[in-house]
């Protein structure tokens, strides 16, 4: 394996997935170590795992599959699971998984006893350059995304990409749009190599190779704001349309994927970046035309306006009423706590309804 010299998540890019484990687990006591993966991940993946000394099928805890199982429920089952099969402070959970059982699974680890250490292996794309690097874990509350949780850094990650071959092409790309975002925030030469990257003739190694570089952006925020007081909320660009779109979606019954979402909420706001902060227009007009025909359009009108804006109103990252927003000035120069008036939002919104020029 190889360390991608990380500097607050330690994250290490596989050779071989089941020899790297066994090193990285070398340090716990073998019947101490205890693996949390949903219905999906334990069928496709936990066999690739499954053989080494110290995993074995009973301290395997198994929760149900998708954001709906991120409750407290599933949070009992594990924290149960540890007590009854014995697990100690000095014990490992090893969360194998996509971003639900790597936020859930690091929150049961954050909490049982106190903390204790826990390896994220995640098999999703999504959760490879995201959710399972930069400590934030926790579960959905009372209908609220992330409600309950705390900052814990697991204590390695472990990223093969030779998983991803059991994801499907929409849960591809869904992980994808998050690493285009990660090259906006870094420069035009990760912009460029990512925008390039040809899903038809999938290539393994360069797919690895912006994975890494990916979970290299990302590493860099977090390390320089952990608790996302500050710079990690450029973390968040495309995420306040974004939500609002996924929101949307949710209610008409016709869900998108979160990559989908913060796909069409990058494009809308860099239209508002272009009118705040003077974004060049060829280069918003660049991810529409890569956005429309990778992930298509979103569909909504302006009668859709007063709720997507509701629902904006609602982002974490706003203060004191003031709607805040990640943008970008150019390439890699972030703007965050932009505020925006809800005619600029509004106007941003058209902007991606109007038909390409
Ligand atoms: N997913 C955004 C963050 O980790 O801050």
């Amino acid at each position: 394996m190889r360390s991608l010299n990380t500097r607050e998540t330690d994250v290490y890019m596989a050779d071989e997935l089941a020899g790297d484990l066994a090193a990285l687990m070398a340090p716990y006591q073998k019947e101490k170590i205890f693996v949390v993966t949903d219905v999906h991940t334990h069928q496709l993946c936990f066999p690739a795992i499954s053989a080494l000394e110290g995993i074995s099928e009973e301290r395997c805890i198994v929760v149900g599959a998708g954001d709906g199982a991120k409750n407290t429920e599933s949070l009992i089952q594990i924290w149960q699971a540890l007590v009854e099969g014995g697990a100690t402070r000095h014990s490992l959970l090893i969360n194998l998984g996509g971003g639900m059982p790597c936020d859930l699974g690091g929150f049961a680890a954050a909490t049982f006893k106190r903390g204790i250490d826990f390896i994220n292996i995640p098999t999703t794309l999504l959760a490879q350059v995201d959710a399972s690097v930069g400590g934030k874990t926790g579960i959905n509350f009372m209908g609220y995304k992330n409600e309950i949780g705390s900052f814990m850094q697991a204590k390695h990650v472990l990223v093969d990409t030779a998983l991803l071959q059991t994801l499907d092409g929409p849960n591809l790309l869904s992980g994808f749009a998050e690493m285009i975002k990660h090259a906006y925030l870094k420069d035009e030469a990760l912009l460029e190599r990512t925008l390039a990257f040809d899903f038809e003739n999938y290539d393994a190694k360069e797919l690895s190779e912006l994975v890494a570089a990916s979970i290299r952006l990302k590493d860099e925020v977090v390390t320089a704001d952990p608790r996302e007081k500050g710079i990690r909320k450029a973390l968040n660009l495309g995420h306040t349309i974004g939500h609002a779109f996924e929101s949307l979606a949710l209610k008409r019954r016709q869900p998108v994927l979160h990559g989908y979402a913060v796909a069409y909420g990058m494009v809308a706001e860099l239209y508002l970046a272009q009118q705040k902060l003077g974004f060049p227009g060829e280069l918003v007009q660049q991810l529409r035309s890569y956005v429309d025909k990778v992930y298509g359009r979103f569909a909504f009108s302006e009668t859709d306006f007063d709720e997507l804006y509701q629902t904006m109103t609602h982002d974490k990252k706003n203060q004191a009423g003031r709607m805040n927003f990640t943008l970008l000035r150019a390439i890699g120069d972030i703007a965050i706590n932009t505020h925006c008036e809800r005619d600029e939002v509004l106007a941003a919104l058209r902007a991606y309804l109007a038909p390409q020029s």
